[in-house]
This record gives C-alpha cells, sequence and structure tokens, in this order.
C-alpha cells in the first residue's frame, strides 16, 4: 500500500501488491475526502477479498460510498456484485456496459445502484469533493473513462499508461520505460485518432501524476508531459493491423 497524497482531509492510496500467481498486476486506487471514500477500479474476487481486509487500515469499509468502474474488463468488474453487496455504494460504469455487467451475477438488490456514465463523463462527489470522469474511449475499451483528482491533481488512467514487467512504483527513466508499456498499448488500444484526442483533453487539466490500472505510476510534470506526448504520437490498434502491407 503507498499513500499518494494525504493533506487538508483528502487522502489518494494506492494498492500495487494484491495481485498474484497468473494475474495481470494491478493497481487499486482509493481516495477518502471527508467522510467518503471511492475505489477505483476494485478489480476481481481474489482482489477483493485481500481488498476488503486491508482497506480497513484506510477506511472503514460503511464509508465506500462510491465504486468506479474504468471499463468492462475482469480484472475491474469481475467482482462487483461482491462490493456492492458488501457496502450500499453507488457503481459507477460506462452507458455501453450496463446491460453487460449484470452477467457478473450482480444481484437485483443491488442493480439499482449501478450508475451509467454518459459518454460525455461526468462527476463523482466524494464527501462533498467533485472529481472529474474524463472520456477516454477506445483506450482500449469503446466506453471507457479516466478519473481526475483536482485535488491531488493525480489523473487514474486505468489501462492506459499500463506497463508488464518492472517490479517498480514509480518510473524514473521514461525511455527505459517504453519497452514495458509498448507492446500492450501497441496491441491494446484502437487507434492513434484516440490518443490524440485524449492528449488534447490530458493537457487541459492541471496533472501532477498519471497512475494506471498496471505497473508504475508518472510523478512530476516532465514525466506525465512525456507520457502524454508519447502516447499522442504512438500508432497502435487499425493503424496497425489494417495498415498497407500488413497481412489480415
Ligand atoms: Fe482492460
Ligand atoms: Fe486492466
Amino acid at each position: 500500500m503507498l499513500t499518494l497524497f494525504d493533506a487538508n482531509g483528502h487522502k489518494k492510496v494506492c494498492f500495487h501488491d494484491l495481485t498474484s500467481g497468473h494475474m495481470f498486476q494491478a493497481n487499486q486506487h482509493v481516495v477518502v475526502h471527508a467522510n467518503e471514500a471511492l475505489v477505483l477500479d476494485p478489480g476481481g474476487h481474489k482482489v477483493h477479498t485481500k481488498l476488503f481486509a486491508e482497506i480497513s487500515a484506510v477506511v472503514s469499509m460503511s464509508q465506500v460510498k462510491h465504486l468506479f468502474f474504468s471499463h468492462q474488463d475482469p480484472d475491474i468488474i469481475a467482482a462487483a456484485n461482491a462490493w456492492l453487496m458488501m457496502t450500499d455504494a453507488k457503481g459507477y460504469l460506462s452507458s455501453l456496459w450496463m446491460r453487460f455487467i449484470t452477467h457478473f451475477g450482480i444481484d437485483e438488490l443491488v442493480v439499482s445502484r449501478l450508475v451509467a456514465i454518459p459518454d460525455e463523463g461526468g462527476t463523482i462527489t466524494v464527501g462533498g469533493q467533485p472529481l472529474e470522469l474524463i472520456p477516454a474511449h477506445f483506450l482500449h475499451s469503446p466506453g471507457n473513462f479516466h478519473v481526475y483528482d483536482p485535488v491531488s491533481k493525480i489523473l487514474y488512467t486505468g489501462d492506459l499508461g499500463a506497463s508488464l514487467g518492472p517490479d517498480t512504483i514509480q518510473v524514473t527513466d521514461f525511455d527505459a520505460h517504453i519497452p514495458h508499456m509498448e507492446g500492450f498499448h501497441r496491441r491494446y488500444m484502437a487507434g492513434n485518432r484516440a490518443l490524440r484526442a485524449w492528449a488534447e483533453r490530458a493537457r487541459k487539466l492541471d496533472i501532477e501524476t498519471i497512475a494506471p490500472q498496471h505497473g508504475a505510476m508518472m510523478a512530476g510534470k516532465p514525466l506525465v508531459e512525456r507520457f502524454i506526448s508519447w502516447a499522442e504520437n504512438l500508432s497502435c490498434g487499425t493503424d496497425i493491423l489494417f495498415a498497407p502491407g500488413v497481412p489480415s
């Protein structure tokens, strides 16, 4: 567990070591403001069991009032029903995935606490503090959001910025880090046009840290800018798969 921000009644904590075995390493973030908490991309069942036990070091479960699901993948929503059953939190998810999340066994008792996020985004207000839901569609999911915390100035980017391999929490050398991100982004991200739209949005935010769901985060404005500019210039997804000369 790593505390990323703690000042003026606002706290942001990252759990980075709850995945194990064959699972793709994943980070779970918890934002606490005043008397409420938000869990970002809480993950699947094994992570749920561990996070449920460990979260009490940060906040009591009865204060978890919000669950954010950046998109529909199992490493994000597989345990959505358990979280909804064991809290009285609302679960926020792209409107595109509302009819699919119920296939993970969302109980009739809690389904009314799912909140559809419209394509244009919105806010989640945690203990009176609004956090912004930033559209990041097709990066990689067609219905996908990031969360900007204007207090800590941390942009949580879900799968965007994910890295595989290095056993580190913070990126120090961006050039050395690129090979750990590149393969994943070139295959999973839908295309450069989506990255450019995201970069334009990201540049309008005052970001101190890019915090992805997988792997290391990028802290400090120079690293944030390096990442945004790397992303906006990346060819990926359909740019590559359907490029002239590439067999389909
Ligand atoms: Fe994903
Ligand atoms: Fe993921």
